[in-house]
């Protein structure tokens, strides 16, 4: 049977723009979100409604040949019924591993991934004393449903301690060493339902305040990149994983160390909508309906610029040659992903100038 209809958890930017990536493939997609004007629910019919509504759930699943993510955290609990009205992919074993910070951590270590030094915190008094061991600075981070930065403390001295208890303490905790990093790179790949793999280039990320706002691609470093599939590749293979999946790393002293995951596509890899042949978003509705995966393969040199809080000015920012601006349709709220462009280019000093060229017309609030 050919999967066409394509159910997606979520309709926010993400979801929006595999369904838009959808309509060129004939997939159809229909989503499920609380708002009838969430971003996805703009381009593709949806249903509205909690997340985790059973019944809403159920007729998603009923009304789709696959059911995908564009929010990850959907509870075990909610997903497993409807395992047994159609395919969940990626599968939600999977899903349920990468909602939680240590039980991503332990299988990157199981898989001889390395991570930062980290420990689980349910108390004040163990705060104290992984700070003693683990050492200062370091971050502490909700173990779950953390986004943008959202949920994370960053401790520099022992002085710290209780205002990061006040922030964030009483949620399931883990305390992470802080990686002094010289770079934050990340990988995005996909595996079909037969195993085969594709990856793309690194992307190079800076982010401020915890939240992404740049990156550029390919970041060029054959020894990382071959490392980096690696890992990436024992992770989608221990998963038996469907669908995108994206590493989020720090560059320490010349190695990579796994920060964490994404069951989905990535914000780090927006830039292969212009800058690959297939991407990310075409590349994972292809996995999930069992299409064959399509060339990662780089068209130039790319960097891609969220913008945060605040609209840029669309015609000035499109009189830069080579640019591609995308609004996702959401109301301006201060460090709100709206909406991002990339540019592309054939060298990468031409790219760098097109770049600083764009920085300086957007703002992020
Ligand atoms: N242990 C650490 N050491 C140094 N910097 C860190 C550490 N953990 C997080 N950061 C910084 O904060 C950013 C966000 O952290 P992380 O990716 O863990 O959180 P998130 O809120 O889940 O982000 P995302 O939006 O990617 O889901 C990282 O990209 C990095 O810049
Ligand atoms: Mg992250």
């Amino acid at each position: 049977m050919k999967l066409t209809r394509v159910g997606i958890v979520g309709a926010g930017q993400l979801g929006r723009m595999l369904a838009l990536a959808g309509y060129p493939l004939g997939v159809r997609c229909l989503f499920l979100d609380r708002g009838a004007d969430a971003p996805g629910a703009q381009v593709a019919p949806s249903l509205i409604g909690d997340l985790e509504d059973a019944a809403l759930l159920a007729e998603l699943a009923a009304r789709s040949d696959v059911v995908t993510f564009d929010w990850e955290n959907i509870s075990g609990g909610a997903l497993k019924p409807l395992e047994n009205i159609t395919q969940v992919r990626p599968p939600r074993a999977a899903l349920e591993v990468l909602q939680d910070r240590l039980a991503e951590k332990a299988l990157f270590t199981r898989l001889r991934i390395p991570v930062a030094a980290h420990r689980a915190i349910d108390s004040r008094e163990e705060l104290i004393q992984a700070t003693r061991k683990i050492g200062l600075p370091g971050v502490l981070k909700t173990r779950r449903l953390g986004y943008d930065g959202k949920g994370q403390y960053v401790l520099r001295a022992a002085s710290d301690i209780d205002a990061a208890w006040q922030a964030i303490g009483g949620a399931a905790l883990i305390y992470e060493g802080f990686q002094e990093f010289s770079r934050e790179l990340s990988l995005v790949g996909a595996r079909s339902a037969s195993g085969r793999t594709v990856f793309y280039p690194l992307s190079c990320n800076t982010h401020g305040g915890g939240i992404l706002r740049y990156g550029i691609a390919p970041f060029a470093n054959a020894r990382l990149e071959r490392l980096a599939r690696q890992y990436l590749k024992r992770v989608m293979h221990a998963l038996d994983y469907i669908g995108v999946l994206t590493i989020e790393f720090f560059v320490v002293q010349g190695r990579l160390i796994a920060n964490e995951m994404a069951p989905r596509v990535h914000n780090s890899g927006h830039w292969t909508i212009e800058g690959c042949v297939t991407s990310q978003f075409e590349n994972h509705l292809r996995a999930v309906c069992d299409m064959p995966l399509g060339s990662t393969r780089a068209l130039g040199h790319t960097a891609m610029v969220n913008f945060l809080g605040v609209m840029p000015d669309r015609e000035r920012l499109l009189a830069i040659d080579g640019l591609a601006y995308h609004d996702y349709g959401k109301a301006a709220r201060p460090g709100r992903k709206l909406g991002h462009c990339t540019i592309l280019k054939r060298l990468p000093k031409e790219r760098d100038r097109a770049l600083s060229n764009a920085l300086k017309l957007i703002a992020w609030a």
